[in-house]
């Protein structure tokens, strides 16, 4: 029998989701997908049109080719804010779902992204949740999109603390928002990454796979 063995990854804005879904799915040789992508290339091409995010974007989803999920301009800070705007809106995540589910059941993966243990792979046998707080996510995503730690403190500071403001106030909206809110699965393992680098999250996570895996097979024989 061939195991398609699905790991759903949520978690807020930057707590390291990505890097962990990617070194997983490397690891367990499997395939991956960014889910926050398929929101990003929606929210941007409401902005190319010159539409506000808030507007109706499921026609816009419906019509997501894969090359708008190669776009190299899905990482900006307007795209951030559309990002989040868009998958509030009900059509524009069940245009979605089928993509999600299909990738996942095809040969197994590891997807990343907020409600992939709570809605996409409510039954997916492995569910991470990755946490880390606000300015330690700050301070990461910062780095990542090039702050310069050459800067004096007071300017450094300033400009982690804006992007904390960002990122707070996206998790504010995916955790409040009707549909598929941003929470963890009730048998999601969570994992909080503050003290952690990518490696030592990456070798806890294969531990509860592995630990999560042999439960199920398990249970699976003796029902
Ligand atoms: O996918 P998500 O937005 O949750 O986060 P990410 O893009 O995987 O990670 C955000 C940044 O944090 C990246 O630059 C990672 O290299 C870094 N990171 C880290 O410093 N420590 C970790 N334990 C995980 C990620
Ligand atoms: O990398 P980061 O965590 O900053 O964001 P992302 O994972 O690329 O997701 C961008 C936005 O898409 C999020 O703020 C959510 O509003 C939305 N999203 C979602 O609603 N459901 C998902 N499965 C993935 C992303």
């Amino acid at each position: 029998m061939t195991v398609r063995l699905v790991v759903a990854v949520d978690g807020p804005a930057a707590a390291g989701k990505g890097t962990l879904a990617r070194a997983l799915a490397e690891a367990l040789g499997l395939p991956y997908l960014d889910t926050g992508l398929l929101y990003r290339a929606v929210g941007r091409r409401m902005l190319d049109a010159g539409l506000a995010a808030s507007e109706d974007a499921g026609p816009i989803a419906q019509a997501l080719v894969p090359a708008d999920l190669e776009r190299t301009d899905l990482r900006t800070p307007e795209v951030d804010r559309a990002a989040s705007l868009v998958a509030s809106q009900p059509a524009v995540r069940s245009a979605l779902l089928d993509f999600q589910r299909g990738f996942g059941a095809r040969h197994g993966a590891v997807l990343d992204g907020r409600d992939i243990g709570t809605v996409i792979f409510p039954d997916a046998p492995v569910k991470l949740f990755i946490t880390a707080s606000t300015r330690a996510r700050a301070e990461r995503r910062w780095r990542q999109i090039g702050g310069d730690v050459a800067l004096s403190e007071n300017v450094r500071i300033a400009a982690i603390e804006a992007v904390e403001a960002e990122l707070q106030a996206r998790d504010e909206a995916d955790s409040a928002r009707e549909v598929a809110p941003l929470r963890p699965a009730t048998d999601a393992v969570e994992i909080d990454t503050d003290q952690l680098d990518a490696q030592a999250v990456l070798q806890e996570a294969l531990r509860i796979v592995h630990e999560r895996t042999a439960e199920h097979a398990r249970t699976a024989a003796i029902s």
